[in-house]
C-alpha cells in the first residue's frame, strides 16, 4: 500500500505539483467538473498550494480564485492568496469586496492536531460547519462546496446538515486519500 502511496508523490514531483494532495482535487473533480464551470472560487487553507496549481490548471482564464491560508503560502500565477484566519475579521471584510457570488468554495483544511481525538474531532467539525455557513452566505443559486472532513463520530450529523441546505451530498474517498487516513470529502452541490 506505502508503493501506491508513493507513487502519488512520486507523480506530484514529476508533473510540477506542491503535494501529493493535488490528485485528490483532480480525482473528485473529474467525475463534476466544478472547477472547469465556475466563475469565482474560493480556496480555504490553500498552504502550500497543490489545489491552487490544479486551479490555476483547470479553471477558465478569466475565473477569479481567492486562497485563503493561516501560513504563508509561495505565489501561483492567477491564484489571489490571502493569508489569513478564516475566524478573523480581516476575512469578513475580505468578503465583503466579492461583488458577485462564488460558484465554487473548496476547504481542505483541518485543524493543528492536539493530540486529544475528541478535542480535535469537535474542532474539525467547527471547521466544517464553518465552511457550511459560509456557502449559505456567499454560494450562488447553482454552486458546489467542497470540504474534507473526517469519518468519525461526527459524520453523521455533518451529513445531516449538509442535506438540508443542498440538493445533493455526495461522499468522496480519492484514490490518493491514503486508505490508512480516517479523512474523506463532502459535496454539496446546488444550495436548497
Ligand atoms: C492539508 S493543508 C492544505 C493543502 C492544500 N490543499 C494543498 O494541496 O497544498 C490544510 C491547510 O489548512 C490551513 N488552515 C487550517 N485552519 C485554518 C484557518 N482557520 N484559516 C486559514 N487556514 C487554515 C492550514 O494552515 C493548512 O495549510
Amino acid at each position: 500500500m506505502k508503493d501506491i502511496q508513493d507513487t502519488w508523490a512520486k507523480k506530484a514531483k514529476q508533473e510540477g505539483y506542491r503535494s501529493r494532495a493535488s490528485y485528490k482535487l483532480i480525482q473528485i473533480n473529474e467525475t463534476h467538473k466544478f472547477i472547469e464551470q465556475a466563475d469565482l472560487i474560493v480556496e480555504l487553507g490553500s498552504a502550500p498550494g497543490g489545489w491552487s496549481q490544479v486551479i490555476k490548471r483547470k479553471k477558465k482564464a478569466q475565473t477569479k480564485c481567492l486562497a485563503i491560508d493561516l501560513l504563508e503560502m509561495e505565489g501561483v500565477d492567477e491564484i489571489d492568496f490571502y493569508k489569513m484566519d478564516l475566524y478573523s475579521d480581516e476575512f469578513t471584510k475580505l468578503l465583503k469586496t466579492l461583488n458577485k457570488k462564488t460558484d465554487l468554495i473548496l476547504s481542505d483544511m483541518s485543524v493543528n492536531l492536539s493530540g486529544i481525538k475528541l478535542v480535535d474531532d469537535e474542532s474539525n467539525l467547527d471547521l466544517n460547519l464553518f465552511c457550511l455557513d459560509l456557502s449559505k452566505q456567499i454560494l450562488s443559486s447553482k454552486g458546489t462546496l467542497l470540504i474534507k472532513t473526517f469519518s468519525n463520530t461526527n459524520l453523521k450529523k455533518l451529513k445531516k446538515a449538509f442535506s438540508e441546505n443542498f440538493e445533493k451530498v455526495i461522499m468522496e474517498k480519492p484514490p490518493a486519500s491514503k486508505t490508512s487516513s480516517a479523512e474523506v470529502y463532502l459535496l454539496g452541490l446546488v444550495p436548497k
